[in-house]
């Protein structure tokens, strides 16, 4: 028998197909079981009769449990009332493996409760409409670098320097040195962006940050593009370009999985450049209005960026930051040294910080007192150094949190539910 997944079954009509997967739920009346069965591609309604199946297949069906594994095989037909629009019945049933009564019921947990259990509440059709989402989102994300004429160029993890700051490393033995999980593949990126021009690395990130808020993680992916000869205005557009793109995609491919999560379409819509640009110093100043106790100098706190968000209905670019309170490699605004030429990317809906970048300082003088100044060992930075001796240009490059993007064009009210398996502060399990 040809074995089909869900998501075709449209394809069959009229014929005798085997599906293989997992009981979502169970329902009998006399003769009959109507068995919900997930496959990972969607969800199908088997009918199982006695008549059909006979006694004995008929009495295995009423013995499955939630999230038995299961072989079904039978007929597809259409079906209006059925969730999907189509039934499958079904000429025999074969049980792979009767599960265990299933910790996660079709009731209300606590989501400590089902943290715990991640490994299993993935199977939720929430989880899976999220994933599946991000998935979509990373699908994006590569190609709008590749169409683009963006090579791929991966960083390493292991990694002898800080790149965001050294408060938030992860320190790990590499043999008998010290290394530290990477923070941003950002450093290396400039390497390459000089070996091919335009570059991205798609990666995991880590950030050993103390704070338990709904928007950190401890371990995150990370989307980096570094661009030669390119300066601030390029990065402004080019984030507003693929931002747009990115929600463009979701809403041309992942309609029926935003509407598992009930997302207001309509905020995604607007998601069209162009964005609003912001200076620093005016954010400051919108903030104040707003009540917000913020003085100039201070960096934006997720309060901050959520007022400023929710002023906006589409990504907000917020530039120009003080470099005092930016990272050590930022450009200085030669008309203004006290400013950065940065910026930041402030999702709609008071969903924060999406993007942060920027231009990178070229000269090597300049780097190296900067390098200094932060007290920064020089030796693990002589490779970073070294591309300011050797045909240095001014380059700029952004990075994108994955899950970050995720939680906003999800809706979602945390980063937990971003990532299969989150990283969280003292929470390694599963
Ligand atoms: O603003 P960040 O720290 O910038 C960098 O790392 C640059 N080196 C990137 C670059 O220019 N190539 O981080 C970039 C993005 C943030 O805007 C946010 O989306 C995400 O990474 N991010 C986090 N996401 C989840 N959990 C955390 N703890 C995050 N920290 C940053
Ligand atoms: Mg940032």
């Amino acid at each position: 028998m040809p074995v089909a997944y869900i998501e075709d079954i449209a394809r069959h009509v009229g014929e005798e197909v085997t599906i293989r997967g997992w009981l979502r739920h169970r329902r009998s009346s006399g003769k009959i079981h109507f068995l919900v069965v997930r496959d990972g591609t969607g969800d199908l309604q088997a009918v199982v009769s006695k008549g059909t199946v006979g006694e004995e297949q008929f009495a295995q069906s009423a013995a499955l449990t939630q999230e038995s594994s299961l072989i079904l095989t039978g007929k597809v037909r259409q079906e209006a009332r059925a969730p999907g629009g189509f039934e499958l019945d079904v000429t025999r049933v074969e049980p792979v493996q009767l599960a265990e009564p299933f910790p996660i019921q079709p009731k209300e947990h606590g989501v400590g409760f089902l943290m715990e259990h991640r490994h299993l509440w993935l199977r939720s059709s929430r989880q899976h409409a999220i994933l599946r989402i991000r998935h979509e989102i990373i699908r994006a994300c590569r190609s709008f670098f590749d169409d683009r004429g963006f090579v791929l160029v991966d960083t390493p993890i292991f990694t002898p320097n800080a790149c965001e700051g050294t408060t938030t490393l992860f320190q790990t033995q590499y043999f008998d040195e010290t290394a530290f999980l990477t923070q941003s593949g950002q450093l290396y990126s400039e390497a390459t962006a000089a070996a091919f021009g335009k570059v991205y690395c798609f990666g995991p990130t880590f950030r050993a940050e103390k704070s338990k808020t709904r928007r950190h993680l401890m371990e995150f992916w990370m989307v980096e593009p570094e661009v030669a000869f390119a300066e601030l205005p390029d990065m402004i557009d080019l984030a507003e370009g693929f931002l747009s793109f990115i929600v463009g995609h979701v809403l041309k491919t992942s309609r029926n999985d935003l509407a598992v999560l009930e997302r207001d379409l309509s905020k995604l819509e607007r998601v069209v450049p162009p964005f609003p640009r912001i200076t620093y110093e005016e954010a400051i100043a919108l903030l104040q209005k707003k009540g917000n106790p913020i003085q100039r100098g201070d960096d934006f706190g997720g309060d901050e960026e959520t007022l400023l968000s929710s002023e906006f209905d589409r990504p907000v670019i917020v530039h120009r930051y003080p470099a005092a309170i930016k990272a050590f490699y930022m450009q200085t605004d030669p008309s203004r040294p006290d400013l950065a030429l940065c910026m930041d990317v402030l999702a709609p809906e008071g969903y924060g910080e999406i993007i942060g970048g920027g231009q990178r300082m070229h000269d090597h003088e300049q780097l190296l007192a900067r390098i200094r100044e932060h007290k920064l060992p020089e030796e693990a930075f002589r490779w970073y150094l070294d591309l300011r001796r050797y045909g240095s240009v001014p380059h700029a490059g952004f990075g994108m949190g994955i899950e970050r993007a995720v939680a906003w064009i999800c809706g979602l009210d945390h980063v937990r539910e971003t990532i299969a398996f989150p990283r969280m502060l003292y929470k390694l399990y599963p």
